[in-house]
């Protein structure tokens, strides 16, 4: 979403940027784009230069005596880089960590001087709200989140890419009348919504409105704007493990409770979605995501728990189901077998397509698949024109 906009709308960026430092008297400027988002890096830049050789930025900002220098710093692309207090650290020089808040950036940022962190698409809306007024934002949205929010609508969804709804639009209205709903023969199961720490919204909620207050109220957050739809082929106890293993991967380490609890969490998510997990386990998972949450410093920690707290609220039967040895939506590749059905027209497209032989070619005739060598990975149940490959 943030790349989008800097890819594509970099004049608005830095449009909104100047109004900022003006209103906060800053001179100096600094976009912190991940090294990942080169292209991204490139129009910002060509951005600034083209108003520097204008005259519009660096000694004199537009006609006025007022200095404001612009550049571009390339993180290295570290999730918590995104936090604030970490980026500054990130900016001096210093591993990207944060730190104990107060002092907040305003009082003492970057090298110590009180300093704006804004996100791009705060940024992009400035203008256009300098230049219609406050009251015409806030005629978008609902009363208490005003505005438009730039949703990355992905997942299972038939029309998936970057959209902009006015807050207080219904999940509902997001997947089914922009995204086109859920592809042929599936069911709408939930959306993943606020990025990787977000939470997991049931298809039962989809009537919820999306505002800060809403989302929180049914576990999940806004975030970086991230809505990822989830058909009945979802695994969620396997979404959750996803989930956290990427925000387990990307903690900085300070916390104990971040570094070592995400871990134990994903330890026992991995057990369960392995066929291995104990009655206990759902207990210790629901104890862990409160103490991570409570006890780490940053959002990063805070949040990391939301996929596990959401799915164990609203999809406990599915880790009853895996307790039991069985993963519902078929996708926990321990808990999962193949077979062929008397669908089979003897095709051999999925005895060509299994990247093991695991299953023998026999033309004309019903295929059988070897369990023994088969490593579940799908390909003959996706290829097949029969639909005869059941996962059981
Ligand atoms: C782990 C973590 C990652 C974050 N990543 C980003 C990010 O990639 N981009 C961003 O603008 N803000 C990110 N934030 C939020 C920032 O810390 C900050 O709150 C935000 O940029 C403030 O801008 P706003 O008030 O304009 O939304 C992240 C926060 C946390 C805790
Ligand atoms: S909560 Fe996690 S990411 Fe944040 S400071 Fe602590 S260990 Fe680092
Ligand atoms: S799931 Fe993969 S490995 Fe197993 S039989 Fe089908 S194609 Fe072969």
């Amino acid at each position: 979403m943030d790349r989008m906009l800097l890819e594509s709308f970099p004049f608005r960026i830095l449009e909104g940027a100047a109004i900022a430092a003006v209103a906060v008297g800053a001179h100096e400027v600094i976009f912190y784009i991940r090294h990942e988002y080169p292209l991204a890096v490139e129009r910002v830049r060509a951005a600034i230069s083209m108003c520097e050789q204008r005259g519009w930025l660096g000694e004199r900002l537009l006609d006025h005596d007022y200095p404001l220098r612009v550049s571009v710093k390339e993180g290295a692309g570290a999730f918590v880089c995104g936090e604030e207090t970490a980026l500054i650290a990130s900016l001096e020089g210093h591993r990207g960590m944060p730190r104990l808040r107060p002092p907040f950036p305003a009082q003492s940022g970057l090298l110590g001087k009180p300093t704006l962190i804004n996100n791009v698409e705060t940024l992009a809306a400035v203008s256009w709200i300098v230049r219609h007024g406050p009251e015409a934002y806030a005629a978008f949205g609902t009363k208490t989140s005003t505005g438009t929010k730039v949703f990355a609508l992905a997942g299972k969804v038939c029309r998936g890419g970057l959209i902009e709804v006015p807050m207080g639009t219904t999940i509902r209205q997001i997947v089914e009348e922009i995204g086109g709903g859920v592809g042929h023969g599936r069911t709408f199961k939930a959306v993943q919504i606020g990025g990787p720490s977000g939470g997991c919204v049931p298809a039962k909620l989809a009537d919820t409105p999306v505002d800060y207050e809403s989302l929180r109220e049914v576990g999940a957050i806004m975030g970086s704007g991230g809505l990822v739809v989830l058909d009945d082929s979802d695994c969620m106890v396997d979404i959750a493990r996803y989930f956290l293993q990427f925000t387990q991967h990307q903690s900085c380490g300070k916390c104990t409770f971040c570094r070592i609890g995400t871990r134990r969490m994903l330890d026992i998510l991995e057990r369960i979605c392995a066929g291995k997990g104990q009655p206990k386990d759902i207990e210790e998972l629901e104890h862990l995501s409160k103490w991570v949450s409570q006890g780490s410093l940053c959002g990063l920690g805070k949040t990391a728990p939301n996929p596990v707290f959401t799915t164990l609220r609203y999809f406990r039967d599915e880790y009853d189901a895996h307790l039991k040895g069985r993963c519902p939506a078929g996708r926990c590749r321990d808990l999962i077998q193949y077979s062929v059905n008397a669908g089979c027209t003897g095709c051999t497209l999925c005895a060509q397509s299994c990247p093991v032989n695991a299953i023998p070619m026999t033309p004309y005739q019903r295929h059988e698949i070897n369990l023994e060598l088969c490593t579940r990975c799908d390909s003959c149940r996706q290829v097949c024109p029969s639909g005869a490959v059941d996962v059981n």
